[in-house]
């Protein structure tokens, strides 16, 4: 296991579409996701995307604790509490994610790949997500708000896209230290 460079935002892995996985089983696969994991754990992260380390596949880790999830499912930008119980560890090869409905809410987002900066993405508050799992096992769920929000910003990567550009107020763009300007109410804790 080793802790691996985090690619930033300009790095050119991080803006071109990602090569999808063949064999989702592959030892050499399951190392480079125990590495993402232990790097993603080490950087205090919710999820990593393989470009973000430099790897250019379609592979993604996540990882909710419900505490985090009590959090964000109480802000005024998640439209339910569904998934306030947190979401285990997950792997997802060649992930697709796809929209239910059309309704897209707000939330802050921040980024290894985009360190000290947060910024307000508009999101759909409901998908569903298919991929593989590293035992080639299909994994399917439905996901909404924070949730539904990591997995968004996940698998955008996997497009080369970074989430200042799905922003449509770059002026909700700003270093997390200035966070403290804002309305309490307009907020949550990071
Ligand atoms: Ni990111």
């Amino acid at each position: 296991m080793a802790i691996l460079k985090i690619a930033r935002m300009g790095h050119p892995v991080l803006g071109r579409p990602a090569d999808p996985v063949e064999d989702p089983t592959a030892p050499e696969l399951r190392r480079l996701v125990e590495d993402m994991i232990e790097t993603m754990e080490d950087a205090g992260g919710t999820g990593l995307a393989a470009p973000q380390v430099h790897v250019p596949l379609r592979v993604v880790v996540f990882f909710i604790d419900a505490a985090r999830a009590r959090r964000e499912a109480a802000s005024p930008d998640s439209p339910n509490s569904e998934g306030a119980a947190g979401v285990p560890l997950t792997v997802l090869v060649n992930p697709e994610v796809e929209p239910l409905g059309d309704e897209r809410a707000l939330g802050w987002e921040a980024c290894l790949s985009v360190p000290g900066l947060v910024g307000e993405v508009p999101r759909h508050t409901a998908v569903r997500y298919r991929g593989t799992g590293l035992e080639g096992e299909a994994i399917e769920r439905e996901a909404t708000g924070f949730h539904a929000r990591v997995v968004q910003h996940e698998c955008d990567h996997l497009d080369g896209v970074v989430y200042p550009q799905r922003m449509a107020d770059l002026s909700r763009l700003m270093f997390t230290s200035e966070m403290k300007h804002l309305a309490e109410d307009e907020t949550q804790e990071e």
